[in-house]
């Protein structure tokens, strides 16, 4: 399974994704997780991406095209993938398909889980993640003990770019570059709508059900 998902801030792209990565087998490759980590990390794709990120813009394509295209070619994303925020706007869209092409393959499906406005705030601004895993909470159902990771022990905080300003700023950018990729692959008989207004159990399984 080759398998894109887009959706507003706060949609559960990142909490479908990592459900789908179990049920199927293949890796959840996220580029907002694999730019944060870089940062933390402090290397050159760090550097680079920083700015970009604090301040809830998209990273140039160039740069995000290539950190994808490097990802799939790894041994572990051979028969299959899930892509979480990616692609972002029409260059990346034909990127992807430029490089899925290059390789003989095609994609299956890309998924769009939405949510109205005021439930990206809700979720973003109470959303907590693993500053060493990654592996996300909420204030409304937060770790066993006072912020500490149940799955790796590591410190459990806010994102730097979760603040209302900055999530109004990455919705701004949604509607206006990533929306559009609807009509993109619904005229290639890709689309998979979903509601994600709903419990995370219950919209994984609207999302396989429709898979
Ligand atoms: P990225 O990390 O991709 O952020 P995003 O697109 O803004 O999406 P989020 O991660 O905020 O939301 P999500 O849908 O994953 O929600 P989650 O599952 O965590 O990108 C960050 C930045 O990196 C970008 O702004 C840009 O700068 C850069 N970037 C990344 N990709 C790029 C690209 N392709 N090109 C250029 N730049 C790029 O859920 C949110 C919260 O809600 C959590 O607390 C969760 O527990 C909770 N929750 C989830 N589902 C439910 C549910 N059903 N019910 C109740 N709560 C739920
Ligand atoms: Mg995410």
């Amino acid at each position: 399974m080759r398998l894109v998902i887009l959706g507003p801030q706060g949609a559960g792209k990142g909490t479908q994704a990592e459900y789908l990565a179990d049920k199927y087998g293949i890796p959840h490759i996220a580029t907002g997780d694999m730019f944060r980590w870089a940062i933390r990390q402090g290397d050159e794709l760090g550097r680079a991406v920083k700015d970009y990120v604090e301040a809830g813009r998209l990273v140039p394509d160039e740069l995000t095209i290539r950190v994808v295209s490097e990802r799939l070619d790894a041994d572990d994303a051979a028969s299959g993938w899930i892509l979480d925020g990616f692609p972002r706007n029409l260059a990346q869209a034909e990127g992807l398909e430029r490089l899925m092409r290059s390789k003989g393959r095609e994609l299956d499906r890309a998924l769009v889980i939405d949510v109205p406005e005021d439930v990206s705030l809700r979720r973003t601004l109470g959303r907590r993640v693993c500053e060493n895993c990654g592996a996300t909470y909420h204030e409304d159902r937060p770790p066993r003990n006072d912020w500490v990771c149940d799955r790796c022990g590591g410190r459990v905080v806010a994102r730097s770019d979760d603040s209302e300003a900055t999530v109004r700023e990455r919705l701004r950018t949604y509607h206006e570059q990533t929306e559009p990729l609807k009509d993109y692959y619904r005229e290639r008989g890709r689309l998979l709508e979903v509601d994600g207004t709903a419990s995370p159990e219950e919209v994984f399984e609207r999302i396989v059900a429709g898979l």
